[in-house]
Order: C-alpha cells, then structure tokens, then sequence
C-alpha cells in the first residue's frame, strides 16, 4: 500500500460542513462515500470512483445504530479506525468524518426524525429486517445535510440500499449525484463484505455458492425458465448446500417490482442467506 497521504480527520459536524463549503466556493466538485468502517477492497473502490470523478473526497465512517434490529450486530460490528483512516489516505481519500452519535442524533435515537421510503423499502431485507431501511435512510439524509456533496458514491452489492438512496434522493429535491459502483469480489465470486470475517475458511470457499446461484438464475432466465421456477431452484440450491435462505428472487432492477413472465431483461437476481454466523447478500443484473 501507498503511504498515507494527507487525509485530515474531523469529528465535528459544523467543521465539516465548513470544510465542503470551503471547496463548493473554489468551484471544487466534492464526492462523498458514506460507510461504517471495517472497510474493505469495495468500499476502497468507491473511493477510486469518486477520485476518477470528483476534485475533492470525503469519506464518512459511521457505526448508525438505528440501522440494526435489537438482535443484529451492532454492538460487536467491526471497528477498525486506525486502518481504515491508513486505508483511506493510500485510496486518495482528503477528509473523513467521524460523527458521534450525539451530533447525528442530538435528540438521541428513539426521537429522533425519520425518514421513510416507502415501497422500495418494503420487500426483500426490509420484510427481514424491519425498520433498517429507515435507519439507512435517515442517517444518509442527516450525513448529506453535514457534508452537502456534489455526488456520493454506494455500492451495487446492497442493491435496495442503492435503490433506496436514489428514490429519497430524488423525492426530497436533494442536489446530489447518486452514483453506483460495481460490486467487488473475492477471487472466487464471494462478494466483499465486512461481515464476512464472520466465515470460517471453510465457509467462505462454500459462500461463493450465492453468486454461482445468481449466474445460474441469469443463465436459466435467458434459457426461458419462468421466475417461479428459477426462483425454487436457487432456494433449493442454497438449502443444499447449507444456507438458510431468507430470499432468492428475479425482480425488475429499476424500482425492485415483481417482473411479468414476459419481462426477460432489466432484471436482477437477489439472494439473501446466512451461512454460520452470516448473513450475506448479493444481486446479478440480468
Ligand atoms: P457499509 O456496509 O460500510 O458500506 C458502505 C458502502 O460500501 C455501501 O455503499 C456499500 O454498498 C459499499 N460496498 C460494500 N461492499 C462492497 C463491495 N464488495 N463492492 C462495492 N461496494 C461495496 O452500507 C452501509 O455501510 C451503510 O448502510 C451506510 C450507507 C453507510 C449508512 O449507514
């Protein structure tokens, strides 16, 4: 890795909406790669995109609370601070910002404003994880309001995630790019996530069976399958080979609706399924 260059930290909200300012009035264009540390080659290959495309980076690491049911892993996510910060200078990353809980929720968590998105938000990991969309959907609203980018930078791996952040996006006016970055893999197809050291070894080589699962499911669509019946193979296939599926569907990719037999292409395969102590996701656009 590179040596760090010069990423400067910044913990309080106010400065770091000054410093964005600051380079708004220099007719500098600022990107924004939202994240909750723990980062990983993907989120590195936000940072890349948003280097490619904006004059000035800032990167956010925020564990949100309200994202997490009372079950999920909150309290033992990830936190990695120092090599996430050695990470970012090395990706080209200028500024990061490290809210406290406090300046994001400055009524705390329970009363805090929400911001909820209907429909997109409803099928899929919201039917499983009630409520963590607005979570999502709240925090990068409020993190838009501090770092007001010109563009900000989410990854395709959390597809209705990205899907989310467009729709409020648009339905709030809000003046900011969403742009979405290809999904990075492990050499053996497994999706990069921070959640996968949860794997044991063992259990990483078996999780690249998801995304074999969604080849297949693009591959049988094209071939003329119907959905339901792709959709039963590949939740069988998983079970087989020891997930607990949570989902396994072909849905349209433009606003995540149940496509008509008809619909062949603009589609995308969605699996969600834990493995061990995981629970993993990841989509093939079809
Ligand atoms: P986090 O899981 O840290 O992810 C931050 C960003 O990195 C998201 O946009 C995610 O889609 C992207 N990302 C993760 N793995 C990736 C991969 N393998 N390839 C490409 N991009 C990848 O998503 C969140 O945080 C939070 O919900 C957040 C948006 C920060 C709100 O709290």
């Amino acid at each position: 890795m590179n040596m760090p260059i010069d990423l400067q930290r910044v913990d309080a909200a106010e400065s770091m909406r000054r410093r964005v300012l600051e380079w708004r009035r220099d007719g500098l264009r600022v990107g924004f790669v939202p994240t909750m540390g723990n980062l990983h080659a993907g989120h590195y290959s936000l940072i890349a995109a948003a280097r490619a495309q904006c004059d000035r980076v800032v990167a956010s690491i925020f564990v949100n609370p309200t994202q997490f049911g009372p079950n999920e892993d909150f309290a033992t996510y990830p936190r990695t601070m120092d090599a996430d910060a050695a990470g970012l200078a090395a990706a080209g990353c200028d500024l990061l910002f490290v809210p406290d809980t406090a300046a994001l929720y400055p009524f705390g968590t329970a009363a805090a404003v929400r911001v909820h998105v209907p429909v997109i938000s409803a099928g899929l990991c919201g039917s499983f994880r009630p409520g963590h969309f607005d979570g999502v959907a709240s925090v990068v609203a409020k993190l838009f309001n501090w770092v007001q980018p010109d563009a900000a930078y989410f990854g395709r791996k959390d597809f209705q995630q990205l899907r989310l952040i467009e729709r409020m996006t648009v339905d709030l006016g809000l003046p900011i790019d969403i742009i979405g970055v290809d999904t990075l893999r492990e050499p053996n197809g497994l999706a990069m996530s921070s959640r996968n050291q949860y794997l044991s070894p063992d259990e990483r080589e078996r999780a690249a069976e998801i995304y074999r699962t969604l080849q297949a499911m693009g591959h049988a669509i094209r071939q003329g399958s119907t959905r339901a019946r792709v959709e039963t193979v590949a939740v069988d296939r998983l079970r087989a080979a020891g997930f607990r599926v949570d989902y396994a569907v072909i849905r349209r990719a433009g606003d995540l609706s149940e496509p008509g037999d008809g619909d062949r292409t603009h589609l995308v395969g969605l699996v969600a399924a834990h493995l061990g102590k995981a629970r993993l996701i990841d989509n093939l656009l079809i």
